[in-house]
């Protein structure tokens, strides 16, 4: 169960939801499905091929359920992360801050008055604001990760600018807020109250996302730059791969696994290459046990094969 120091793999997902509600918005940004059932964070996360560590450190941060930054910005997984992040803009440029345009011009029926169409004015430019900092980390930031990620040195940009030049993007929209709250000069209305929610809301959602990038994501790939590795986490298998493992498993050659997968003998020593880079594992008798623990072959149909090795 929850506790001090956060959640961990063993909690289940469901308790997770129903204790922190706003942990739906983390779950579908990182591509989790939900009907899980009585399952724990893990094994939701393995099932969605998420990693664990990187979602229950945005989780943890977000709750802020006593987590040290540092130490889940050591476990986490670049990858995952930047592609939370993506997800993340395309939330906000996409839907959220549409979302609160449409109900804001219901709400000051900017028709009416002028403090309404200053208003509106004062948001487009503040969404205008946040489509060129999100634009920034999209198009100059996550390329510089990829290229890192893909084990370039590059020299060319460093984290540590984007360090210096992050801004808070939830800063303005507070102070929107606050004109709205201190000086619209109409009564209050369920729509306006409506929309004050929503950015209050907003406003959070903002302030996480940004922390979430300034303590894991800013430390996380100061580490990948300094350490030079690629990220930690391998990339799922392909159907296809698996069905090549089973093959090699059972001890067929590369020229009969070709003809009884229609494919060339060239394609399936690539697919072999990409096997054992995904999985660290060079020898057939390490994929025959890999295969075992994975169910992706019972012991009865190979048990010739294993005499064998
Ligand atoms: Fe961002
Ligand atoms: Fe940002």
């Amino acid at each position: 169960m929850y506790g001090n120091s956060g959640y961990t793999g063993e909690d289940r997902m469901c308790d997770l939801v129903c204790d922190r509600y706003p942990v739906l918005q983390v779950m579908s940004r990182f591509g989790i499905a939900l009907g899980f059932g009585d399952k724990t964070i893990a094994e939701v996360c393995a099932e969605n091929k998420v990693d664990t560590a990187t979602f229950l450190a945005v989780v943890n941060m977000q709750m802020n359920a006593g987590c040290n930054a540092s130490e889940a910005a050591a476990g986490v997984s670049v990858r995952a992360l930047t592609d939370y992040l993506h997800n993340s803009h395309g939330y906000f440029l996409d839907f959220r801050l549409p979302a609160i345009r449409r109900k804001l011009i219901e709400a000051v029926d900017c028709a009416q008055n002028d403090v309404s169409f200053a208003i509106m004015r004062f948001f487009d430019e503040y969404a205008a604001e946040v489509q060129r900092h999100m634009s920034y980390e999209e198009q100059t930031v996550f390329p510089y990760v990829e290229s890192l990620l893909a084990g370039e040195k590059n020299t060319a940009y460093s984290i540590d600018v984007f360090r210096r030049q992050h801004d808070q993007v939830d800063a303005k929209l507070r102070e929107l807020k606050n004109i709205i709250i201190k000086y619209y000069p109409s009564g209050s209305t369920n729509e306006l109250n409506g929309v004050l929610f929503d950015i209050f809301t907003c406003e959070q959602e903002l302030a996480s996302h940004n922390a979430v990038e300034d303590d894991i994501f800013i430390p996380a790939v100061e580490r990948l730059a300094a350490d030079g590795v690629r990220d930690e986490k391998p990339e799922p298998l392909s159907a296809r791969e698996r069905e090549i493992i089973v093959c090699v498993v059972k001890g067929m050659t590369n020229k009969q696994i070709a003809e009884a997968l229609c494919i060339s003998a060239h394609t399936v020593i690539t697919h072999r290459r990409n096997i054992a880079a995904k999985l660290q594992i060079h020898s057939a008798a390490g994929l025959t046990i890999y295969a075992i623990v994975n169910k992706l072959v019972e012991l009865s149909e190979i048990k010739d094969t294993i005499t064998d090795l």
